[in-house]
């Protein structure tokens, strides 16, 4: 389904001030370099968004595109208002803004504030919508940017197109679990089929990931187009007020602010759910040392992360996770149960290989992330681009929290749009993947 591009007229203003944001090219409020004409072109587009009539939602309830499409203008313009604020100001986010977005929000069961389905899932278009064909991953094209720049769209499609090759991997749960259900020696054979294929998948979503490479650049990407994600909890210390709320008794303030992050694709979650890399380790063999508690509690800190991103998900995918999690037949039990048969088969042979190849696989996906990670984050913030972010001192870093005593060698904690303590939570998560290797 194309997602929908633009409200109808009732909701026209929305859609004029996203757009006029766009046109007028509105910049981060704390880059230093920032021109005073600069600063008032914000403001008067700020103005705007305050005088903006406060819009009915009611012919849009039960309307769910037209309520995506509804959060997903509100959301991006949210984000240009609070990140196009001069770092002194106060954030105080407007009633025409607020009452909205939070009634839409309460509709869908999101938070009011972008998402990974706002700036990917939703976000794309096809060169003719019109020829009724299906989307592919060389006909999406991006809707909606921060900085009109091809990085930013490249980024968001990156995502895009490793979520259409998803599809694949996801049907292929679906039959593994109808199979596991059948249970006799062909399921096993069809089952390791679908493993296969499954760690071909992943193998393909990691070699796309990589691909962001080619038209994402990472300075672009760090210093200008990054900073537009973050949520309240990737700005320190800075509240986000929701102004007007008492103006519907039925609303209540936001608890959950953080900024989109494809932590929320559905699409990893359930390949960490159907493979149980997030309920089983098999400790020391793999991993090379037995868990020490430190260990425990950053995993558990990392699967409390991705269980807190599923509240940003699209409601039927955290229902399809559910599903997949309550699935009566794991598949690691059948694996587990196929392979130590006694005496051994072939087949309880192939399909504990397939199952731990998927598993590497997924594990592989995650190197490489990191290694994206490193070169779009962690290097970009020890570079910093002088006279384009505000100079707090020895560090110049938008997203530089003060060290702690927990950072080690004084190097600054860096924190994903998502608020996660990044570095130590991917190795976290890349870690229990790797435990979930299979042996008898
Ligand atoms: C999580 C950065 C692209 C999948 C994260 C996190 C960071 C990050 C910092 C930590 C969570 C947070 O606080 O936000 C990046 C960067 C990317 C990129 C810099 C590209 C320039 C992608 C893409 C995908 C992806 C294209 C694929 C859909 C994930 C997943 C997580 C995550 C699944 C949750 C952790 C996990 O399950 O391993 N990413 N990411 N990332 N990212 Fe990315
Ligand atoms: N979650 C990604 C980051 O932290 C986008 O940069």
């Amino acid at each position: 389904q194309i997602p929908l591009i633009r409200l109808n007229s009732e909701w026209e203003p929305w859609e004029v001030t996203l757009e006029d944001a766009i046109s007028r090219k509105l910049q981060l409020g704390d880059r230093v370099d920032l021109e005073e004409s600069e600063k008032l072109k914000s403001e008067t587009w700020r103005e705007r968004v305050r005088a903006l009539p406060i819009l009915s939602i009611d012919n849009l309830k039960n309307r769910e595109t037209d309520l995506r499409r509804a959060h997903q203008v509100l959301g991006w313009i949210m984000h240009f208002y609070v990140h196009s604020l001069p770092p002194a100001e106060p954030i105080r986010i407007p009633p025409p803004i607020t009452l909205p977005l939070l009634q839409i929000s309460a509709q869908l069961q999101l938070p009011p504030v972008l998402t990974y389905s706002d700036d990917v899932l939703y976000n794309w278009n096809l060169d003719n919508p019109s020829n009724e064909e299906l989307p592919t991953e060389s006909t999406i094209r991006c809707q909606t940017t921060f900085t009109s720049t091809n990085d930013e769209a490249e980024f968001y499609l990156v995502s895009g197109r490793m979520e259409l090759a998803g599809v694949d991997a996801l049907e292929l749960m679906r039959s593994t679990m109808d199979e596991a259900f059948v249970g006799d020696d062909i399921a096993i054979r069809r089952i390791t089929d679908y493993l296969r294929q499954l760690g071909e998948i992943i193998h393909r979503l990691r070699t796309m990931l990589l691909e962001v490479k080619n038209g994402c650049n990472p300075d672009v990407f760090y210093h200008d187009v990054r900073p537009w994600f973050r949520g309240e909890d990737s700005q320190s210390g800075r509240k986000w007020v929701f102004e007007g709320i008492e103006q519907d008794p039925t609303l209540a303030l936001p608890t959950e602010l953080s900024g989109p992050s494809a932590g929320q694709s559905s699409l990893i979650h359930a390949l960490d759910i159907f493979l149980g890399v997030d309920r089983y380790s098999h400790g020391k063999e793999i991993t090379g040392h037995y868990p020490t508690a430190s260990d425990e509690e950053s995993r558990a800190r990392a699967s409390a992360f991705l269980k807190r991103m599923q509240l940003y998900m699209p409601r039927h995918h955290r229902a399809f996770l559910n599903h997949l999690a309550n699935n009566p037949r794991p598949l690691r039990d059948f694996v587990f149960r196929s392979a130590a048969a006694d005496p051994p088969t072939p087949e309880g042979n192939a399909i504990l290989e397939a199952y731990n190849a998927a598993v590497m696989a997924l594990k592989e996906f995650r190197d490489a992330h990191m290694i994206i990670v490193a070169l779009y984050i962690i290097i970009p913030a020890r570079n910093p681009r002088k006279q384009r972010t505000v100079d707090t001192g020895s560090q110049v870093e938008s997203d530089y929290v003060a060290p702690t005593t927990e950072t080690v060698q004084q190097k600054p904690l860096l924190k994903g749009t998502g608020g996660t303590d990044l570095v130590r939570f991917l190795k976290s998560v890349r870690d229990q993947t790797k435990s979930a290797f299979m042996t008898l």
